[in-house]
């Protein structure tokens, strides 16, 4: 399929949109400061911190870094959960869903079966998801243009 072009100059910090891309979500998500520092928070919670599980997708070589991603505050990842591709949802809000916990930090639920990740797309311990959400392949054209694919 062709790459597809997204104009990401009014994405607001906290705002995620999604496009579809090879007939998959992807979600982009710009985050805010205090998105980016529950990263760190997570890092002892999360099943492969570095990314380096292949079971499902290979992270690029340009999103193995903390915040998996080639801009900082910039998340892109493929909506899929790694475990039977069922559609993850974003949760942000601490308390929003009982099954989350107290200290949630904001990221992502699955509603099949209970996945749970963060900001960076990294799923939780002891979680059904095998892998962390896909970091697609994907490249930047200026400030504001992000081509995926
Ligand atoms: Fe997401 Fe099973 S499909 S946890």
């Amino acid at each position: 399929g062709a790459p597809v072009e997204v104009d990401i100059s009014t994405l607001t910090p906290g705002e995620m949109r999604t496009i579809e891309w090879r007939g998959k979500p992807v979600w982009i998500l710009k985050r805010t400061p205090e998105m980016l520092a529950s990263l760190k928070k997570a890092d002892g919670q999360v099943a492969d911190p570095d990314s380096k599980r292949k079971d499902f997708s290979e992270t690029p070589e340009y999103a193995l870094n903390e915040w998996r991603s080639i801009k900082k505050d910039i998340l892109v990842v493929v909506g899929i959960c790694p475990h039977l591709g069922c559609s993850p949802s974003s949760r942000f809000q601490a308390g929003a869903q009982p099954s989350l916990p107290d200290d949630w930090q904001g990221g992502f639920l699955c509603p099949c079966h209970g996945s749970t990740f963060d900001l960076a797309g990294r799923v939780f311990k002891n979680k059904p998801s095998p892998d962390n959400l896909q970091v697609p392949r994907y490249m930047f054209e200026g400030d504001a243009k992000l081509v995926i694919g």
